[in-house]
């Protein structure tokens, strides 16, 4: 296991063939937290976070993960290897997957601070949207934002999510709310894929174009505005390959349940996959989510049993979103419920500046986890495969052979300490697909 043996090509780059030779053994970990064997859905115990202690991991360079197991083990495995370097870890580390924060809401400009203030004043959300603030107020300070200021406030809150170990993020359109300015808002989406400085995170964009019918539109019927989106801007995002998710927001200031059926059911027939913000004020929609055999249904703040039970009979992950909870003060979704009923249970930030300003996921993983009686394995689980699962991904969220190495390490020797810290604690180095970036 010498150091890399490149082959370069005439102009002096690595050829591809040696790309993709090029492997890199890391350990040892005290502890490396597969979830190899771990199911989808149901509760967990700490058997299943599969953890192999004294672990390492072989990674390649085309940022796939080629092996776990005993350190020991795979030393002995790759050591003859001239295309296998040795990457030793420098402390006491525990290693897992990198998080998936499954939802949010971080292309906008402005503040809400206002609205904040005046809900602790005691006005709620539904009247501060009904009033004209809320959604609208950030629709306008996005719509006039400059291209340049959207990408650099999204840049910084792209990096303050990789410092607490997110290595995925979904990210929303939903402040244009115009066919123009929706296009805009995923166009620049698109433009995050050709930024190199950008590579330490992956961002899976959606359309929320059906966020609310702003009063601009001009549109008074609910209908109408969506019947414009599904006419003029999904066939448009399918051309230019902006976006391969849809949402709704499905809620009495929003859109009702009979509106939403007939935007998704043309958002299905033009081959997008679905999502849905459900159940965060007004029960019935994580029902319709499964109904349209959405991949996810989002918030669940005021899931029935009913839509329990729905959700536990389907493939539809629930996504839970304490975020939102704390940002408004309101009680948390059901999540132990959700679990016990088996349900796939997720967990994202839904970071926006209305309801969700904190955007810090593994702090509010730690808190869900303390108030819904979520053990670690089942929190943890809820924002790395079980989040991927919600994306509709299957290619990353374990650490296990054949899926993306993308990974995260903490300087402790137990993981325990990871959520015990509720969030205080941080990755000290973080790989997205094999490159590391040191905290
Ligand atoms: O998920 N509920 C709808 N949408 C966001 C809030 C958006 C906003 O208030 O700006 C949410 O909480
Ligand atoms: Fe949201």
């Amino acid at each position: 296991m010498d150091q890399l043996n490149h082959k370069k090509d005439a102009s002096g780059h690595l050829s591809a063939s040696a790309l993709s030779q090029a492997l890199l053994l890391i350990g040892p970990f005290r502890e490396v937290v597969t979830f190899k064997e771990a199911p989808l859905a149901g509760p967990l115990s700490e058997n299943d976070l599969g953890i192999i202690k004294e672990g390492g991991i072989v990674v390649d360079s085309s940022g796939v993960i080629v092996a776990t197991g005993l350190f020991t083990a795979l030393q002995e495995m790759y050591k003859g290897r001239s295309d296998c370097k040795y990457c030793p870890t420098t402390a006491d580390q525990v290693l897992l997957p990198g998080f998936i924060d499954a939802h949010t809401h971080i292309l906008f400009a402005g503040s809400r601070a206002r609205d904040y203030s005046l809900r602790l004043a005691g006005k709620s959300y539904l009247q501060i949207a009904q009033s004209g603030g809320g959604i609208m107020e950030t629709v306008r300070a996005t719509r006039q934002a400059a291209d340049t200021a959207l990408l650099n406030a999204l840049q910084q809150r792209l990096i303050k999510l990789q410092g607490a170990g997110v290595t995925t993020v979904e990210v929303k359109s939903g402040y244009g709310l115009s066919v123009s300015q929706e296009l805009r808002m995923l166009r620049l989406l698109k433009t995050l894929s050709h930024m190199p400085e950008l590579d330490f995170m992956e961002v899976v964009p959606t359309c929320l174009a059906a966020h609310i019918n702003p009063p601009d539109s001009g549109l008074v019927k609910n209908s109408d505005y969506l019947k414009e989106l599904s006419l003029d801007l999904l066939p448009q995002i399918k051309a230019e390959g902006l976006a391969k998710r849809v949402d709704i927001f499905v809620e009495d200031t929003a859109f009702t349940l009979r509106e939403a059926r007939t935007y998704l059911g043309c958002a299905k027939a033009l081959g997008f996959d679905l999502t849905v913000h459900a159940d965060q004020f007004t029960p019935g929609a994580a029902q319709l989510a499964v109904e349209m055999k959405a991949v996810s249904a989002d918030h669940l703040e005021a899931v029935t049993q009913k839509g329990i039970e729905a959700l536990a009979d389907s493939k539809t992950v629930a996504t839970v979103l304490p975020g939102a909870s704390l940002g408004l003060g309101i009680p948390m979704a059901p999540a132990r419920k959700l679990l016990d009923a088996g349900c796939i249970l997720a967990l994202a930030s839904d970071w926006n500046p209305g309801s969700a300003p904190m955007g810090d996921l593994l702090t509010q993983a730690s808190l869900m986890g303390a108030y819904q009686q979520l053990n670690m394995a089942e929190t943890l689980a809820a924002i790395t495969f079980r989040a991927a699962a919600a994306l509709g991904l299957t290619d990353r969220g374990r650490l296990k052979a054949g899926l993306f190495a993308d990974m995260q390490a903490y300087n402790v020797k137990d993981y325990r300490e990871i959520l015990y810290h509720q969030g205080q604690l941080r990755p000290a180095i973080i790989w997205k697909k094999s490159k590391p970036y040191d905290q």
